[in-house]
């Protein structure tokens, strides 16, 4: 039977509005009757589907496979003019972000829901990413759930058999031209471009003994293009890549590379007095730099690959154009963008934010403290990418440091001597009571409107430290290109001495809510090494109990400890 356009008759679903990264649910809610086939369809109906070219990729989590056959369907009901689709259906949503660029696409659909956990009880999303590559503003993401409130049918391909999706090549799906293409080939060629290979190569070869390397893909999308770089690029052996097949259900694990969740890193770094150790996320974009007994923030992560960025080829050429940070990172990179005279921006959370700037030629290196980190060689952040520039970095510290080995930890102390340290860390209380969470926002408001808190002085029992309030506000942002206003993107208090607490209502999460707080002190370099070095926690736990106190965060979301603490 020839293929036949069918029009399939459906109702609206509620609350297909995508959130700060696209549509994420549990996998049950896109397996119901028409859900996903309505998304979509209301995704091609909010962009000209039309003759489009569309890039086709997810983490090779749970119901990837299936819905790329269902896009397939659709798309070429649609009068898509072609899918360029990754091996298998799976690409790192920075690989995705680099087809869209590189092969002038007029978008993509990206199926992952980043680090939330997989398989058929956990979370699948659909993400839309617009041609300059990076996540799709608001302006389209609100077009797209306008339509999916008043969906009545969704056009569909019958009569044709699932494609392979397993073969590389140019192929034909119901008059619809298809490219399969290999998931990891343009990404590595594309990081080739941007850092000292060579020099990375050298110095892991000639300090293998001395310097040894860890990188876990956590079974999410990573590993195979980990083991790409390190081993068949870089020459390292295989042991250096572990969990880097991956798994539809990630093992059973949470890959988010952090402290928490990243555990089989951690452990292994410890035991074996691994140097350098790093992880990425389901979705390849998230990273985590952790070697032996040292931790990097990503706030100080983003700062210091900003300090070095001239032993990075891409950046020696181009030039950095400014910096930028998502409102509740740590100020780091501010302290580093004011010594380089170089304008530094501070937007709310979210990468789609950077985007604008970017494309603007304003912003070349930014990050956020929820592990992302990134540059303007795409529009979305990218975990391999700042794992490569952390090997760049270190390779050049050491050459222009013979004598000694520098390590993770010796960067650290580096930039704290000349810029001073900004102690951070992020408390997360997942999913708690949805009402409990407005109150305590609607508690911190109250504080901020009546403008009760300035002034105001908190001790802290512990450490006998007092904090004064300087400033308390909601965080709006206006985007200086296009100049939309995004409103109440966190609450935030300032004490006299710099120091700073953050409150938000996660926007990622799939069950009730999750409040996020954020805590951030400054101090100086003339404190001294002992200071600088303290444990993050010892550093930060007076201003912890004043931020619990202000927000009577116990009382209302009835928890008495945080879930992740990073
Ligand atoms: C995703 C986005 C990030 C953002 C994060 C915030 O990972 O890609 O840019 O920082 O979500 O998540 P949250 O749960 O804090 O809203
Ligand atoms: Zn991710």
């Amino acid at each position: 039977m020839a293929p036949q356009i069918k029009e399939i008759p459906t109702k609206p679903y509620d609350g297909q509005k995508p959130g700060t990264s696209g549509l994420r649910k549990r996998v049950k809610i896109f397996q119901q009757e028409h859900y996903t086939e309505n998304f979509i369809q209301s995704i091609l109906d909010s962009i000209t589907a039309k003759g489009a070219t569309l890039v086709i990729g997810g983490d090779g989590r749970y119901l990837v496979k299936e819905t790329v056959q269902t896009i397939l369907r659709i798309a070429a009901a649609n009068g898509v003019a072609k899918l360029i689709i990754g091996h298998d259906g799976i690409l790192s949503t920075p690989a995705a972000s680099n087809v869209i660029r590189k092969y002038k696409a007029d978008g993509g659909i990206l199926l992952t829901a980043s680090h939330n956990p997989g398989g058929p009880n956990n979370d699948f999303g659909i993400k839309y990413n617009v041609s300059n590559g990076g996540p799709a503003p608001e302006n389209v993401t609100n077009k797209i759930f306008e339509k999916t409130k008043t969906i009545s049918s969704y056009k569909v391909v019958e009569g044709e058999k699932d494609l392979d999706l397993s073969t590389l090549g140019a192929k034909q799906f119901a008059g619809m031209k298809v490219e399969i293409i290999d998931s990891v080939k343009d990404y590595v060629q594309m990081l080739q471009e941007i850092f000292d290979f060579d020099l990375i190569k050298s110095f892991l070869t000639t300090r293998s003994g001395e310097f040894k390397v860890l990188f876990d893909g956590l079974h999410g999308v990573t590993g195979p293009y980990g083991k790409a770089i390190l081993v068949e690029t870089l020459g390292l052996s295989p042991s250096v890549v572990q969990n880097d097949v991956p798994l539809p259900d990630f093992g059973g694990g949470h890959p988010d590379p952090n402290l928490t969740y990243a555990k089989s890193l951690v452990d292994k770094v410890e035991k074996d007095g691994i140097h350098f150790g790093a992880a990425s996320d389901g979705d390849g974009d998230r990273n985590m730099i952790y070697g032996k007994g040292a931790f990097v923030t990503p706030s100080d992560s983003v700062a210091i690959i900003a300090d070095w960025a001239d032993r990075i080829p891409y950046f020696k050429k181009g030039g950095v154009k400014g910096l930028a940070r998502s409102m509740p990172t740590s100020a780091a990179i501010d302290l580093v963008a004011k010594k380089k005279g170089l304008e530094c921006f501070e937007v709310p959370t979210g990468w789609k934010f950077f985007g604008n700037l970017m494309d603007a030629g304003r912003l070349s290196i930014c990050g956020e403290e929820s592990f992302g980190t990134g540059s303007d060689h795409i529009r979305e952040k990218d975990g391999v990418w700042a794992i490569i520039a952390w090997l760049n970095i270190l390779a050049a510290a050491n050459r222009e440091s013979p004598n000694e080995l520098v390590g993770i930890k010796e960067i650290l102390q580096k930039h704290y001597k000349v810029y001073g340290r900004n102690f951070f860390s992020r408390y997360d209380y997942e999913e708690v009571p949805s009402d409990g969470a407005n109150e305590m926002v609607a508690h911190i408001n109250q504080g901020i409107t009546s403008k009760s808190l300035i002034g105001s002085k908190f001790s802290s029992k512990s450490t006998g430290e007092t904090f004064v309030v300087s400033e308390a506000y909601n965080f709006d942002y206006t985007d200086p290109i296009d100049k939309s206003v995004s409103k109440n993107q966190g609450q935030v208090v300032r004490f006299e001495d710099g120091s700073r607490v953050v409150w938000r209502l996660s926007g990622t999460g799939s069950q009730g809510a999750t409040v996020r707080m954020y805590v951030e002190r400054y101090v100086d370099p003339s404190k001294g090494d002992k200071e600088l070095t303290r444990e993050t926690a010892e550093g930060l736990k007076g201003l912890i109990e004043v931020a619990l106190e202000i927000s009577k965060l116990k009382e209302f979301l009835k928890r008495e400890e945080p879930t992740v603490i990073t």
